[in-house]
């Protein structure tokens, strides 16, 4: 909206201050639902590239959040089932909805090098920033 920069932008900005400055924060992307299809489409991010750009709601742990509205901490991915790999050097994940009035609109999703990095003060920060991002939706 009152900004010089568009939405893409903004969102691209927050995964690069996020991968940058927190070190076992080491793919940060987010995902949104894709239209009125029960799938989510990779948006702005930083890291790797993937090439799960789509992924069906109930897939992997992505999918799963977008189904279940709530964070979903992964200490070690090689312990899920419902898991989609997108690096092999990835050994933890952390999704976190955003919601919009209430309704699960899409999630930051953030990889980590890392095993079992993720407390529950990253749960309340990326929360925060979620919250903010909804804003700017
Ligand atoms: N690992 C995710 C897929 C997305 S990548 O991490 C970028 C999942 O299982 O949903």
């Amino acid at each position: 909206s009152n900004s010089t920069f568009s939405k893409d932008e903004k969102l691209l900005n927050i995964c690069k201050l996020l991968e940058t400055n927190i070190e076992y924060y080491n793919w940060v992307g987010f995902y949104f639902k894709n239209g009125d299809k029960n799938e989510l489409k990779l948006g702005p991010y930083v890291g790797e590239p993937t090439d799960h750009t789509i992924i069906p709601f109930g897939k992997g742990i992505c999918g799963q959040v977008a189904v279940s509205n709530k964070n979903f901490v992964v200490p070690d991915v090689s312990a899920q089932d419902n898991y989609i790999a997108c690096s092999i050097t990835v050994k933890a994940e952390i999704v976190i909805p955003i919601f919009v009035n209430g309704e699960n609109i899409g999630q930051i999703d953030i990889d980590s090098n890392t095993p079992d990095p993720f407390t529950e003060a990253d749960e309340r920060f990326l929360e925060f920033v979620c919250q903010k991002v909804a804003t700017l939706l």
